[in-house]
């Protein structure tokens, strides 16, 4: 076939579709669409509804957040990240025995492949940013998984396991090796937060810090339909697989309009170096029209519950480490500054990573380290939220309006 006939076939082809579109003419609205449209669009999605979900609701006017019905309160004080993470996936609170085997599932997961480690001592994994040897790294969990592309329910159930498992024994690696320490094998007798801090300092965890790091996974579990999630949820739409879904949303996660806040919010307290510089620090913030990390929602209009867990949880740690003690009182005064300037006016207050990161740097964790530990918790979210949909699944697929040309002409390079 020449050149030539394969443009003949292009101009028949043409023909073929203008004709259907004069045939077409009479046909209604819906699948008729001439741009420009008039319709009105909220920037960011904001106020879309993607879905119906029985996992978590976050009621930003009074600033609570349940998951299948429990409040975040009620289960940083009582629950634990197993104990949250099967609530998420399965609906229901665990009996003893189920917990048990959930429990065993997720430490019989928890070693990674012997393959990993040679990736993450490889150069570029170990010095690019630890979100972005995490995506690298969960990838690579699903090549070396000979049954990630078997999209059925059970075997994406059986992967959410995995990952919800073992993305927490990745991050402990990688906060290691960044440390140009030897990786570290997970201690199986620790529970799963206990694991974690284990992993990622290097010392077993007291009662108290284990403690901290469970309400931490708990509290960043799940929160509705954020950013990192309806990312994993669209890729998933496609019938990607469990794996390819999860690195999306760490992706996403990544973001310092999302995840990303709580690393850059250290930088900022530290930039400020003490309490009588914030209100300087904020004047010439808003001046410049940048954002302040670690407040503002898109659904908060309200104190986010999770920081009100969070602060006084920070001022207790404050108590016994002066390094976090000056960078608290420096926040502190940063919320109750912004509270008071755009708390009435715009709503807005601390959110979720406006204290986190100082709970991590308490536990001596790295600052780079504060996402991945994010991403080691939402996992549940993703998963959980990943397999409520594929049950009745539909590709995710929205429109944008078109504001460009609609009639250009092709004009040959020579005559430009
Ligand atoms: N600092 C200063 N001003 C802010 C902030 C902030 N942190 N957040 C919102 N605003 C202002 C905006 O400048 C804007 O003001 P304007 O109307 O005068 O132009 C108004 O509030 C609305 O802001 P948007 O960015 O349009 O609100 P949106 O709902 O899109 O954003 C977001 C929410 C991205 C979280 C925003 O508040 C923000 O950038 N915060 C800082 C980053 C951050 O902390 N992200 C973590 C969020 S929690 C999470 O994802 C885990």
């Amino acid at each position: 076939m020449s050149v030539n006939e394969i443009n003949d076939k292009i101009r028949e082809a043409a023909k073929v579709a203008a004709q259907y579109h004069t045939d077409n003419v009479g046909a209604p609205a819906a699948t008729r669409l001439e741009w420009p449209v008039a319709v009105s669009v909220n920037k960011g999605l904001e106020g879309a509804i993607a879905c119906e979900t029985k996992i978590g609701y976050v009621d930003g006017v009074n600033g609570r957040l349940v998951y299948r019905g429990h409040d975040s309160f009620e289960l940083s004080e009582h629950s634990n990240f197993e104990e949250t993470s099967y609530l998420l996936l399965y609906g229901k609170m665990p009996n003893a025995a189920e917990y048990k085997a959930f429990d065993e599932k997720l430490k019989g997961y928890r070693k990674l492949p012997h393959e990993i480690y040679d990736a993450l001592k490889l150069g570029a994994v170990k010095t690019a940013h630890p979100m972005t040897s995490l995506y690298i790294t969960t990838g690579m969990l699903g090549a070396l998984d000979q049954k990630s592309e078997d999209v059925s329910w059970q075997n994406q159930e059986e992967i959410a396991i995995r990952l919800i498992s073992r993305i927490s024994t990745l991050v402990g690696e990688i906060a290691r090796l960044r440390k140009g320490l030897e990786p570290v094998e997970p201690d199986l007798s620790l529970g799963h937060a206990a694991n974690l801090v284990y992993m990622m300092t290097g010392s077993k965890p007291d009662e108290a810090t284990t403690k901290l790091m469970d309400i931490a996974l708990i509290l960043h579990a799940d929160h509705g339909m954020n950013a990192s999630t309806f990312t994993a949820m669209v890729a998933n739409s496609s019938l990607s697989d469990m794996y390819s879904s999860v690195v999306a949303g760490i992706t996403s996660l990544k973001g310092s309009l999302h995840g990303g806040a709580n690393e850059k919010v250290l930088y900022d307290l530290e930039e400020i170096g003490t309490p009588d510089k914030a209100e300087e620090w904020f004047k010439k913030a808003r001046e410049e029209k940048r954002k302040v990390m670690g407040f503002g929602h898109r659904v908060y209009k309200a104190y986010d519950p999770r920081a009100r867990i969070f602060g006084p949880l920070v001022e207790f740690m404050a108590r016994r480490n002066p390094e976090i003690n000056n960078l608290y009182s420096i926040a502190k005064k940063l919320d109750a500054i912004i509270c008071e300037q755009f708390g009435k006016e715009k709503k807005i207050f601390p959110n979720v990573d406006f204290y986190s990161g100082l709970i991590y740097r308490g536990m001596g964790i790295e600052t780079a380290m504060f996402t991945p530990i994010f991403a080691a918790s939402r996992i549940s979210g993703w998963t959980a939220r990943i397999l409520e949909y594929l049950k009745e699944n539909r590709l995710f697929r929205p429109r944008a309006v078109y504001t460009g040309e609609t009639k250009a002409e092709y004009i040959p390079i020579d005559k430009r």
